[in-house]
Order: structure tokens, then C-alpha cells, then sequence
């Protein structure tokens, strides 16, 4: 870094892709997606951390991009809305949203949608929140509401965006648990397999 500059070439890994910058030190997250890379999905509503309309997953956890400085994200793996769906297929949170028509001005939204993949990646890792209590089974709705307390919605499609995202979460535990049934599936048929060529080894 030049000292007598205030600019510094960084190199921010959007989406999968390395882009290298040139920032002005001040430049949050949110502006160099936005002015510097065009990538507009992340919104800016307050610019000061209350709304979560800025919201982009770093390094896999949800933030508040306008509250990041780029220079300081020199390396880091950023995801946003424009890099949320895989292989052509939407989110399943996306998806949740379509169905569910969980907006109206879609201002708020792909903040909700990067904040929810965050919220859900969250709870299947068993982190807490100030609504969980390990004494009583989940209140999934209430989970939800609070984890997306930082999301604002100016059109109040709260309704649809909770349960939009209680959609998503439980599509992600079939998921699982169908990758964990047939992970037993393969298991026991390696099992029987071996079992069912051992009379084959012998009568060789
Ligand atoms: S624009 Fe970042 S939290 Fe509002
Ligand atoms: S859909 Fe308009 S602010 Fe949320």
C-alpha cells in the first residue's frame, strides 16, 4: 500500500469469480459491487447497518455489505443474489420466495433471500438465537422472525417472507435427510454385497 494514497488494489472473489479492484479506502462492500462491478441486486436503503437490504453472504455467513470496507475483504469469497442460484436452478430460497409471493416492490428482497440462505445455514448448524430454548422443541416460525430481524420490509410482506423461508428450511431437511437415507442405502448395500459374495469367494 502506497502511503500517500488512498487507494488500494484488491482482489474480491464475487460469485466464484476473482475481481481485482482499485479502491478508495472508504469504498464499502456495497459500493464496489454496486458502482465498481455492476452488480446491483444488493440494495441500498439505510447505508448504515438497519435495514439488511445490502445483505451478501461472506465467506458462507450473511452481512451487511454497507458496514464492510472492501480494502478490508483483500481475498474474502462473496456471494450475492446474482450468485445464488447453481447450475441454472434457483435457490431453493428463491424458489420459496416465487411461490410463496414473498414481496411486493422486491426492494427488501435480495437481502431477505441472502439473509434467509444464512439464517437456514445457521440453524441446520445448530447455532442458537435469542428465541432458542433447549428445553423445548424449535418454534420454527419464531425462529425464523427473529434470525430475519435485521431484514426490513418497507411493504410489511413479512407474512409471506417467514413463511416462504420456513419453506425453504424444511425442503433443506428432506434434502438431507434423503441424502442421509441414501447414504445408509449405499452403506447397506455395500454390506450385503460383501455378504452376498463371500459363498461366491468360497465356491471359487
Ligand atoms: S443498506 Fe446496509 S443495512 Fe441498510
Ligand atoms: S417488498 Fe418492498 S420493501 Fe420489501
Amino acid at each position: 500500500m502506497d502511503r500517500l494514497s488512498h487507494t488500494t488494489a484488491v482482489t474480491l472473489h464475487v460469485n466464484g469469480v476473482p475481481r481485482d479492484l482499485v479502491v478508495d479506502h472508504r469504498t464499502t462492500v456495497l459500493d464496489a459491487l454496486r458502482e465498481h462491478l455492476d452488480l446491483t441486486g444488493a440494495k441500498k436503503g439505510c447505508d448504515h447497518g438497519q435495514c439488511g437490504a445490502c445483505t451478501v453472504l461472506v465467506g458462507g455467513r450473511r452481512m451487511n455489505s454497507c458496514l464492510l470496507l472492501a480494502v478490508a475483504q483483500d481475498g474474502a469469497e462473496i456471494t450475492t443474489i446474482e450468485g445464488l442460484s447453481e447450475g441454472g436452478r434457483l435457490h431453493p430460497v428463491q424458489e420459496a420466495f416465487l411461490e410463496r409471493d414473498a414481496f411486493q416492490c422486491g426492494y427488501c428482497t435480495p437481502g431477505q433471500i441472502c439473509s434467509a440462505a444464512g439464517a437456514l445455514e445457521e440453524m441446520a448448524s445448530g447455532w442458537p438465537s435469542a428465541v432458542t430454548d433447549p428445553d423445548r422443541a424449535a418454534d420454527q416460525d419464531a425462529e425464523i422472525r427473529e434470525r430475519m430481524s435485521g431484514n426490513i420490509c418497507r411493504c410489511g410482506a413479512y407474512v409471506n417472507i417467514v413463511a416462504a423461508v420456513g419453506d425453504a428450511g424444511r425442503q433443506d431437511q428432506q434434502t438431507a435427510a434423503a441424502g442421509r437415507q441414501a447414504g445408509r442405502t449405499a452403506a447397506a448395500g455395500t454390506h450385503a454385497g460383501q455378504t452376498a459374495d463371500e459363498p461366491g469367494e468360497a465356491s471359487r
